[in-house]
């Protein structure tokens, strides 16, 4: 059984400054809510207790969110503000949240090795909190990922069509079509040049790993970027054994980018919220 999910969160969110000169960019809200938070939830809510959070210098605030604030409690009581603290007083009741530091970035793979002390020797889920998931539809994409796992047993990578264009931006995954929207997958690429890529299946940022992974990363030289990537160590695991691509049901937004934010935002507030305020 899945118990534990990552979330690699020491990124420098360099497409967001000045907003996240100083603050984390996994804190910046969809209306009313920080990014970390729609992650934590979509864990939580496919049965994940444990948070485990990679962070890095400057991003306290992610802690102190996930932690009761006393005074504020105290001074909201008994107004009709209170609700608005309610998710957040129940993900603190319900799940454990623990946290070490990325020291270097030196890339999504080493943000995952970096996490391995909190994981320990157990397969785990890793949610990259600015690719917002919603499935108004139903299950959210890693409850989806989760029920796959109970059948295959190995690592998955939730994957999306994107236009040629862009591939640029992913790792990109080609693969036998096993079943309706699940590839098992036999090349995976770290954004390559629309000439180069395999398809046009781009990874976004939902994984279930086996634990075998750690080794697997300990061992990945740099790559693209000079950076340690995922994507080249769950190629080795796809070589070795078997690695999933999973064609989510549900929306996803990349929150890392001005435009895809706003675009959540205003899904959000239409779909999520309208009625809060
Ligand atoms: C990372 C991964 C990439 C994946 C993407 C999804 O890239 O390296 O394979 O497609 O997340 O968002 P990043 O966006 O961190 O550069």
């Amino acid at each position: 059984m899945i118990r534990k999910c990552l979330f690699p969160a020491a990124g420098y969110g360099t497409r967001f400054l000045p907003a996240t000169k100083a603050m984390p960019k996994e804190m910046l809200p969809i209306v009313n809510k920080p990014l970390i938070q729609y992650a934590v939830e979509e864990a939580r809510d496919a049965g994940l207790q444990h948070m485990a959070i990679v962070t890095g210098r400057g991003k306290r605030a992610l802690e102190d969110h996930f932690d009761v604030s006393f005074e504020l409690e105290h001074q909201i009581r008994g107004t009709d503000k209170e609700r608005f603290l309610e998710g957040t007083r129940e993900l603190i009741d319900n799940c454990t949240f623990s946290y070490t530091r990325q020291v270097e970035m030196k890339g999504l793979g080493h943000a995952i090795l970096s996490g391995r002390s909190l994981i320990g020797d157990e397969p785990f889920a890793v949610v990259l909190a600015d690719d917002l998931c919603l499935n108004l539809e139903g299950d959210g994409v890693l409850a989806q990922m989760l029920k796959l796992y109970e059948q295959f047993r190995c690592s998955i990578v939730a994957i999306q069509e994107v236009p040629r264009e862009q591939t640029q931006k992913y790792g990109v995954i080609a693969g036998e079509l096993i079943r309706e929207g699940i590839y098992r997958v036999n090349s995976m690429v770290e954004k390559p040049r629309p000439e180069d890529a395999p398809s046009n299946l781009a990874i976004i940022g939902r994984y279930i790993l086996t634990p075998d992974i750690f080794d697997l990363i300990a061992d990945t030289e740099p790559g693209k970027g000079g950076e340690i990537q995922i994507t080249d160590a769950l190629m080795k695991q796809a070589q070795n054994g078997c690695v999933l691509a999973y064609k989510f049901e549900g929306q996803r937004f990349d929150c890392g980018g001005a435009e895809g934010y706003i675009e959540a935002t205003n899904f959000c507030f239409e779909h999520l919220h309208k009625n809060t305020f």
